[in-house]
């Protein structure tokens, strides 16, 4: 019998999205993640994804940028054994199973409480090593957290739900509270912005996204001085592309000796502080 699906607020239901995606992109004969876990959680509790109207090339980008977080975060810990790891708007995303960490490595997980909730009821126990239930705007969350540690931060799917002044004001939070680190979060450009509008698959996001969105990688650096480009990931240039099916493949191929054409698609920008 299926689980019950957590009663989740517009805002919290958006995370059926990016699993979802990752769901579908595990079913796929070459999957770019091979996320088994979502797939996993969502046949537990049924859900209906048929409803999100999610295409398979948003799937193999979701899975695609998952994946180039996961590299950021594994590069760095792979660096810094003594680091803590945070997931900002984690989801039922069970990314410290994908990345597997030392256990000199903490790991945080950190969303609204309901969703923590949720995780703690659909997903195993060491998916969630430490679940901080908060809201991110809220600058209180980041007590609970050491200070001595280096820290490497990841965002997927967050930015487009906070206003440029919320993510402004969180990035310069975490980055006043670690000594040092790096942050990854998807690209959200103005094209993202204006195509979510129309795209059937984001219908139901469209009344809780804030974001403005921006093109230029480097506009994150005047969010916070310490704050520094380390790679626009343009996921049209990325090996996985190789194992894509045709017509995405092809459309990303032709796209990637073009920065500007590739930013409309799949980015994940990395920085440092
Ligand atoms: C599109 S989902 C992405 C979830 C997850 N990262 C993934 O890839 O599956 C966005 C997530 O951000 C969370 N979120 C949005 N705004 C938030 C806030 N102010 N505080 C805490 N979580 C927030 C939502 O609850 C949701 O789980």
């Amino acid at each position: 019998m299926a689980l019950t699906i957590p009663d989740f607020t517009p805002l919290q239901a958006s995370l059926w999205l990016t699993l979802c995606g990752r769901a579908l992109d595990n079913r796929l004969s070459h999957p770019i993640l091979g996320d088994q876990m979502a797939d996993e959680i969502v046949r537990k509790v049924d859900y209906d994804y048929k409803n999100l109207h999610i295409p398979s090339s948003s799937a193999i980008y979701i899975a695609h940028r998952a994946k180039k977080m996961d590299e950021v975060a594994q590069r760095f810990i792979a660096r810094h054994p003594d680091a803590v790891g945070l997931d900002l708007g984690a989801g039922l995303d069970s990314r410290v199973l994908r990345i597997a960490p030392p256990p000199t490595v903490d790991w945080y997980d950190i969303d609204f409480p309901e969703v923590i909730a949720a995780r703690r009821q659909l997903l195993p126990d060491d998916a969630t090593p430490h679940g901080v239930g908060a809201d991110l705007t809220d600058p209180g969350w980041l007590d609970l957290l050491p200070t001595d540690r280096p820290a490497v931060i990841v965002a997927d799917g967050l930015i487009a739900f906070l206003s440029e002044e919320e993510m402004i004001s969180l990035a310069g939070r975490l980055i006043s509270h670690f000594p040092s680190g790096e942050i990854a979060f998807n690209g959200y450009s103005r094209f993202a912005v204006w195509a979510q509008k129309r795209f059937a698959g984001a219908r139901t996001i469209t009344g809780v996204t804030k974001f403005p969105g921006f093109d230029d990688p480097r506009v994150p650096e005047r969010w916070n001085p310490k704050l520094k480009l380390v790679k626009e990931i343009l996921c049209s240039r990325e090996p996985e592309v190789a194992a894509f099916p045709l017509g995405l493949r092809l459309a990303n191929r032709l796209s990637a000796p073009s920065a500007s054409l590739s930013r409309k698609g799949n980015v994940v920008l990395h920085y440092r502080f």
